[in-house]
């Protein structure tokens, strides 16, 4: 390791891992944290920056994997979180700011006309799915190949994410009962949907989308794939969900659904609602929601649900999501993907870039990306010395060709520029 950088020391971290193995599975607690040939181990975070145990400085482009929208640490979200903590940190009984974040929800999501709050988006998918199920009395679902709705059994098959980077997209230890109504198709791709539909009539409950594939890369919906999708669902009765967990509150207020301007009947969400704290949350139109327990008898529930923690730091954050937050961080993230692709064009590295609002990932293709197979055909051994170049250089994106860049309000232009000469750099010796 000492030697793959030049930079920087992680002498420190390398301790850490040591340790950390002998008591942590490859010592991290979620695969995508992992690297070869080890992690570096944080110590603190303040707006687009994460320090590690060496004393090194990161601009991050990972955030958390998405969540971190107002920078780390911000000071609101402190605020707000201490004074809950001297209320109480979870009750087993309701609270008025669970109406509040929910009313702020609804009242920017187009489907959301009903919230139930979860732990993590993992639960909220699960049980998107279930109360889909349950409400139309069909067992089967329509996945994509490559989209990552959480680590759970019904979708857990051609997953993207850490699956794919570490090579189980399909995990061992999910029977082949669960994941046999999981039909997969190839995103981007109207025929395979037709066909499948036709093949499966009247038996499938939902299609769950991410409307813009953020784990496997960044890949956008095709113009109209949203639209089909909503009007194929419709006319097959088919409960179209939109697996916002990524891009809800991220690429515009209300999401992908306002971004492209087709509303799906039920949304998965969590990361930017929590502010940082663990969340997840289902929403979508009241006659389907009321289906839930103890209205209805889907059941659903949880410990945790809607923790006041999570729900005040959920508060803050939407607050502080206006006009200025789209425009600037858009602008940002469309300032160092261009900057990406014209440098690769320089250096003559086969590339394809795509830029979605705030969202953007660069593939080492000569191709287009639209779907999974075409994103695995990128060269993920120079995405590995890209990712080690960037780190070398001072910033920080998610260490795989199958995750998404981010920014936040905090990347301003200084640390844009900076970021701009680490990627020269990196090109420069990328091979
Ligand atoms: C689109 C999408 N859905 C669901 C999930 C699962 O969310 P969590 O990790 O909070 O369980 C993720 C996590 O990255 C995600 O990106």
């Amino acid at each position: 390791m000492s030697n793959m950088f030049k930079n920087i020391n992680l002498s420190k971290s390398k301790k850490l891992f040591e340790e950390a193995q002998k008591y942590l599975v490859k010592g991290v607690n979620s695969p995508v944290r992992y690297f070869k040939p080890f992690p570096f181990f944080v110590e603190k975070a303040k707006d687009c920056y994460l320090f590690d145990v060496d004393g090194n400085r990161y601009i991050d482009y990972c955030l958390a994997y998405g969540p971190m929208v107002l920078g780390h640490a911000n000071d609101n979200i402190i605020n707000t979180v201490k004074e809950q903590l001297e209320l109480g940190t979870a009750y087993g009984c309701p609270t008025e700011k669970e109406i509040v974040l929910a009313k702020e929800i609804v009242n920017r999501m187009p489907c959301a006309e009903m919230v139930r709050f979860v732990n993590s988006g993992t639960e909220a998918t699960m049980s998107a799915i279930r109360l889909a199920r349950g409400i139309t009395k069909k067992n089967k679902i329509i996945k994509f190949d490559g989209a990552y709705h959480g680590a759970h059994d019904y979708v857990l098959v051609k997953s993207g994410s850490g699956a794919l980077t570490h090579g189980s997209p399909n995990s061992p230890g999910i029977p082949e009962e669960t994941t046999k109504n999981t039909l997969l198709v190839p995103f981007n791709n109207e025929d395979a949907i037709k066909k499948t539909i036709a093949e499966n009539k009247d038996e499938i409950a939902c299609i769950i989308v991410e409307p813009v594939m953020g784990n496997i890369g960044c890949i956008p919906p095709k113009e109209g794939y949203l639209k089909f999708l909503r009007e194929i669902t419709e006319e097959n009765d088919i409960i179209l969900i939109f697996d916002e967990v990524i891009t809800g509150f991220r690429i515009a207020p209300g999401g992908a659904q306002e971004y492209y301007n087709v509303v799906p009947d039920l949304a998965t969400v969590g990361k930017i609602i929590g502010g940082g704290f663990p969340i997840g949350a289902i929403v979508g139109k009241k006659e389907l929601m009321e289906n839930f327990s103890p209205n209805g008898n889907i059941y659903q529930a949880g410990t945790f649900n809607g923790n006041p923690i999570s729900v005040s730091a959920g508060i803050e954050t939407l607050k502080n999501l206006d006009n200025e937050f789209y425009t600037q961080t858009s602008k940002t993230a469309k300032k160092i993907s261009d900057f990406i692709g014209e440098t690769a064009e320089k250096y003559k590295i086969p590339n394809k870039i795509y830029n979605v609002s705030s969202m953007f990932q660069i593939y080492f293709n000569e191709n287009e990306v639209v779907d999974y197979e075409t994103a695995k055909k990128s060269n993920t051994e120079r995405f590995m010395k890209y990712f080690y170049g960037l780190l070398d250089n001072g910033v920080f994106i998610a260490p795989s060709q199958f995750e998404c860049c981010f920014t936040s309000i905090k990347h301003d232009d200084e640390v844009v520029e900076k970021t701009l000469n680490a990627i020269e750099e990196v090109f420069k010796s990328l091979k």
